[in-house]
């Protein structure tokens, strides 16, 4: 019997337990029940009582020989399969919960889909500007204020010739010099200040620039394009309205109110009692910006708009603190939804 147990012995030195089924077959072969062990520890009772200990101590060693084996098999195949688990990148991962569009986001998204939808195309440009696009370009006399440390972040010395942009109205002058007419363009960005921060202010903001060129445009097409802007941010029975105003780049220049859709116009705080909210300025562009540019003003005209993101924004979500749109509290950010 002694030489049955070194067979097996052998035999299970010989066998690959390099799967968790494999194992337990094997440990229900040699351990279970009615396992091979089972029936060997059952000889040893007909064994002569002078071979018994030695056969017995065999088959002890057998049997701890063959559990060593199994347990040794078992942890590591499952270690494996662990690691593999961990490694397997085609599990579904646990939803992590997807964070919301910043408000000036959807907002900005907004007022580009309508522009998009008339034709308009998406165009932007640097935030460190050069004095020609930024100001010279758009026609703002060599002592305008604007051009001030007081107004403008100029970069230090030396590039003090560079500023950060005051206004995405520098866009349109990269786009006039880089294509020809007839364009139509929508050019979001941010622009830089030299404020104090308070609730209504801040040296850092959101504007959309939008520049129409082609020939035969008027003052008619310009107003048909806001009227209908207006409409689709702020409903079917918004009315516009232009005020004459002044910006070197447009003549004639206007700004643009929109009617009060709080009070149907009727007055109250947010438009101070006068039924109506301005929303952007907007004129036709200065010939004087067309040459500068290289388009011909005998056979070109066009016009122009900027609007402030921030103003938007407060008018559809309320919002009359400037500062919460850059402090990014969740609190706040996950309100918007359009
Ligand atoms: N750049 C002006 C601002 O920052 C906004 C503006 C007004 C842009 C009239 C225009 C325009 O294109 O025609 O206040």
């Amino acid at each position: 019997m002694l030489e049955e147990i070194q067979e097996i012995f052998i035999q299970i030195s010989k066998e690959p337990l390099d799967s968790l089924e494999k194992t337990e077959q094997f440990r229900l072969r040699y351990l279970g029940a009615k396992g091979i062990l089972k029936d060997l520890y059952q000889q040893l009772k007909a064994v002569k009582p002078e071979n018994k200990p030695a056969v017995g101590q065999a088959l002890n060693t057998l049997r701890q020989e063959i559990e060593s084996k199994v347990t040794a098999a078992t942890s590591s195949l499952s270690a494996e399969a662990e690691v593999h688990q961990k490694h397997d990148y085609t599990r579904p991962t646990p939803s992590e919960g997807i964070g919301t569009l910043h408000p000036l986001r959807l907002v900005t998204q907004e007022i580009m889909a309508a522009f998009e939808r008339i034709g308009f195309i998406f165009s932007e440009g640097p935030e460190i500007e050069d004095d020609w696009h930024n100001f010279s370009a758009l026609n703002f006399p060599e002592d305008h204020p604007a051009r001030d440390m007081q107004d403008t972040f100029f970069l230090a010395p030396p590039f003090a010739h560079f500023s950060l942009r005051t206004h995405t109205s520098s866009v349109q002058v990269r786009v006039m010099e880089s294509e020809t007419p007839p364009i139509r363009t929508i050019s979001p960005g941010r622009v830089y200040r030299n404020e104090a921060i308070s609730a209504r202010a801040h040296c850092f903001f959101h504007q959309i620039e939008g520049l129409y060129i082609d020939k035969h445009v008027t003052m008619a097409d310009l107003i048909q394009t806001l009227d209908y802007f207006a409409k689709t941010l702020f409903g079917g029975e918004v009315k516009i309205r232009l005020r004459p105003s002044y910006f070197p780049f447009t003549e004639p220049s206007a700004e643009v109110d929109v009617s009060c859709t709080l009070c149907q116009s009727k007055g109250c705080a947010v438009c101070k009692y006068t039924g109506w909210l301005e929303i952007l300025g907007c004129g036709m562009v200065d010939p004087n910006v067309l040459i500068a540019s290289g388009i011909d003003t005998e056979e070109y005209s066009g016009f122009a708009f900027g609007m402030g993101v921030e103003r938007i924004a407060q008018l559809k979500f309320r919002v009359n603190d400037l500062r919460l749109y850059s402090e990014n509290d969740l609190r706040f950010l996950q309100q918007f939804h359009l």
